[in-house]
């Protein structure tokens, strides 16, 4: 790294001093769990994104595994989902013994192509978990249609989606029963946590059992109507949460400007893709800037350039199904999924926050031009 370049990270979350006060509220108020900020935070959230109910997790997993849950997949069942997303989408389901069917994905949105999931569908399948990659919505209505048609359950991983519309409404309105996270790189973060919006009284019920170690509505401390989880958001996080979202629409604002900006700098740019455009029923909610890389480019020599340059990036997606764990108990291997495979060799997540300088964007235009010459 050239010693007067200051490093530029892959991510930063927004925070102000309205959250700071949120959660200072809430360290002086004494209740830091099970306490208002929590159903506050889940009423702000679920107006925000037009769903009826929302129950705050732990975390984007937990939410995922409530619902792989609720669907009762259980051992001998298959759970189509993609291989081209973070791990926590294909392993809810293997946490209630189901196999995880990794369908391909469509090469231009990066999410699950329905056709191919059409073609995985067998006797055992009973749930599809359907991801928003980077913030793009994925193909609900056609994916919705195979579900309906087969009887399966559609889980939607919105984990890096909050703000992003399909046909023209936000995702988590229209239902399924969608999962959205708040790690720090998120839109909105709370640390660790995540929700999950449902449009079931009963399910939403439901979720706020299994979160809080089974126990039921109105019963005691030390009863509990079923198995359940410690899967509780705390308030201290759930304050964090509210000063968040209050600011949403400033953060995404700047998140969509800093990727504006990219694509400006980034056009025309022999030797890579920058994400896909906006459609009439696709709007993506700017979670990361992935750029893919022409075949052929060495994406590890690029990667150490801007490295040397104090640049972070990351290998944004490896795919799934060929993580040590997944060969090894599922046997999957090369070709299994070969648009996601070939995909996952290019793609190159470049810095992206709300408070990116576009100097610094401009820094990593110039790098990554010269690195791919
Ligand atoms: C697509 C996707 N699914 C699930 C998760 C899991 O969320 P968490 O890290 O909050 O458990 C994430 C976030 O990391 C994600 O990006």
């Amino acid at each position: 790294m050239s010693t007067a370049l200051r490093p530029i990270p892959l991510s930063s979350p927004y925070l102000d001093e309205r959250d700071e006060e949120l959660v200072l509220e809430v360290l002086r108020s004494g209740r830091l769990s099970l306490g208002p900020s929590i159903d506050r935070f889940e009423e702000l959230f679920a107006e925000r994104v037009g769903a009826p109910y929302a129950a705050a997790v732990s975390s984007g997993t937990a939410g995922l595994h409530l619902l792989c849950r609720i669907a009762g997949l259980q051992e001998g069942d298959e759970a189509i989902t993609s291989p081209f997303s973070f791990v926590a989408s294909a392993n809810c389901a293997i946490y209630e013994g189901a196999t995880p069917v990794f369908a391909d994905i469509d090469p231009r949105t990066l999410n699950l192509d329905p056709a191919a999931v059409e073609a995985k569908v067998t006797e055992r399948t009973k749930a599809v978990i359907a991801v928003d990659i980077f913030g793009y919505p994925c193909d609900l209505g056609p994916l919705r249609e195979i579900c309906e048609r087969h009887g399966l359950a559609l889980i939607q991983d919105a984990c890096e989606a909050l703000g992003a519309e399909y046909r023209g409404a936000p995702v988590g309105s229209q239902g399924p029963s969608a999962v959205f996270a708040f790690y720090p790189n998120k839109q909105l973060t709370t640390g660790e946590g995540g929700i999950v919006t449902t449009h079931s009284e009963e399910e939403w019920t439901l979720l706020k059992s299994l979160r809080n170690q089974g126990r039921a509505d109105g019963g005691g401390w030390l009863e509990h109507a079923r198995l359940g989880y410690n899967y509780r958001i705390d308030d201290i996080r759930a304050a964090l949460g509210i000063g968040q979202l209050e600011k949403l629409d400033l953060i995404l604002g700047l998140r969509a400007a800093a990727a504006a900006r990219y694509g400006e700098l980034l056009a025309g740019v022999d030797g890579l893709e920058v994400p896909l455009a906006d459609d009439s029923d696709h709007v993506r909610s700017w979670f990361v800037y992935v750029v893919t890389l022409a075949r052929g480019t060495d994406r590890e020599r690029v990667i150490a350039e801007l490295e040397r340059e104090g640049i972070a990036t990351s290998r944004y997606l490896p795919s799934i199904h060929l993580q040590a764990y997944m060969r090894e108990r599922y046997g999957f291997s090369e070709g299994l999924c070969p648009v996601s495979e070939e995909i996952s060799q290019r793609t190159l997540a470049l810095p992206f926050f709300a408070r990116l300088e576009a100097e610094n964007q401009e820094r990593v235009a110039d790098a990554l031009r010269a690195a791919i010459a």
